[in-house]
């Protein structure tokens, strides 16, 4: 099923009808496809899905690919990012044409569904910038934090799962609140793997997001653990490289308050808000494990 949405992917991106733009989006590496599983599994035979799937995966690769920019990263899933290898403008003008082409997209679908999934990007887009601003100094506000990730990451997922319920006649807001609360476990677990996993895992630098300025739930926890010496000295690693006993004076206060098993407890806790909204499903139990165990 998920290779009708890769061609159905290849074939949107195809009929831009600009062969750099194939050429370009080649390069990227397509991920998980975390957000078309979940389409496809709530509406496994609605003839839809796999083109909503194909939508969703579109404005995802779009909106990395502007991330990169904003965070300046080098490296994406293991491979130099467009902005590395070809530069900012054309990372982000890729960009542009893919969440544009998902756009015209989506005018073929229900109202609702349409109108959710761009409402979504508003809301990632607002997510990002709070994200960004957020990053200019040390935040040790949780709230404020994850309010960030639900906007940045959940609420798409939310939008994906929300629509596919309606492909599918299934009950839209309870399947929603499934994918918001399977959108923040998935955040949460990938900020535990920025600190848990080394580059080689990741495709990226390990602690890496602290180094970008961002302040994740884990960092949060263990700044609320310090004293006020250590709090200092967390504050003074903030947004910049790490040398390699900088991270290690980190990850030894982590293991010291079990910063990383709390953080798996609010993600698991999130994964049961999660079933407990749309009752027990095997596939969707699943793909939730898949999220909680997930390595990378
Ligand atoms: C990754 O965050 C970023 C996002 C999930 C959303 C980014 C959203 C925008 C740039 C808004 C623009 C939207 C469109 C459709 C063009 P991260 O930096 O925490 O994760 P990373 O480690 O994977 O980079
Ligand atoms: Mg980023």
């Amino acid at each position: 099923m998920l290779e009708i949405v890769e061609n159905l992917i290849a074939k949107l991106v195809n009929e831009v009808d600009y062969p750099q733009a194939m050429e370009l989006f080649q390069k990227l590496s397509g991920g998980k496809r975390l957000r078309a599983r979940l389409i496809l599994t709530i509406a496994p035979s609605a003839p839809q899905a796999p083109l909503l799937g194909a939508i969703v995966e579109l404005i995802h690769a779009a909106s990395l690919l502007h991330d990169d920019v904003i965070d300046e990263a080098q490296l994406r899933r293991g491979v130099p990012s467009i902005n590395a290898t070809h530069g900012s403008k054309t990372a982000i003008m890729l960009g542009d044409i893919l969440y544009s082409k998902a756009f015209s997209e989506l005018t073929s679908f229900d109202s609702r569904i349409a109108r959710t999934v761009a409402e979504s990007v508003t809301r990632l887009s607002i997510g990002e910038m709070m994200d960004v601003g957020m990053a200019e100094s040390f935040n040790s506000d949780r709230e404020l934090y994850l309010k960030m990730l639900y906007l940045k990451t959940a609420t798409l997922i939310e939008a994906c799962a929300y629509g596919a319920a309606i492909l599918a006649g299934k009950d839209a807001d309870a399947h929603a609140t499934y994918g918001k609360n399977l959108g923040l476990a998935f955040q949460i677990v990938d900020d535990i793997l920025d600190i848990t996993s080394d580059e080689a895992t990741l495709g990226k630098p390990s602690l890496n997001d602290f180094s970008e300025g961002k302040v994740t739930l884990p960092y949060i926890d263990l700044f609320e653990r310090l004293d006020t010496h250590e709090k200092e000295r967390l504050i003074r690693y903030h947004a910049k490289v790490l040398d390699e006993s900088e991270k290690k004076w980190i990850r030894t206060k982590m293991d010291t308050f079990s910063i990383i098993e709390n953080s798996y407890t609010h993600a698991r806790m999130l994964c049961d808000e999660a079933i407990n909204a749309v009752g027990e499903d095997i596939a969707l139990r699943s793909i939730i494990e898949t999220v909680i165990r997930r390595s990378h």
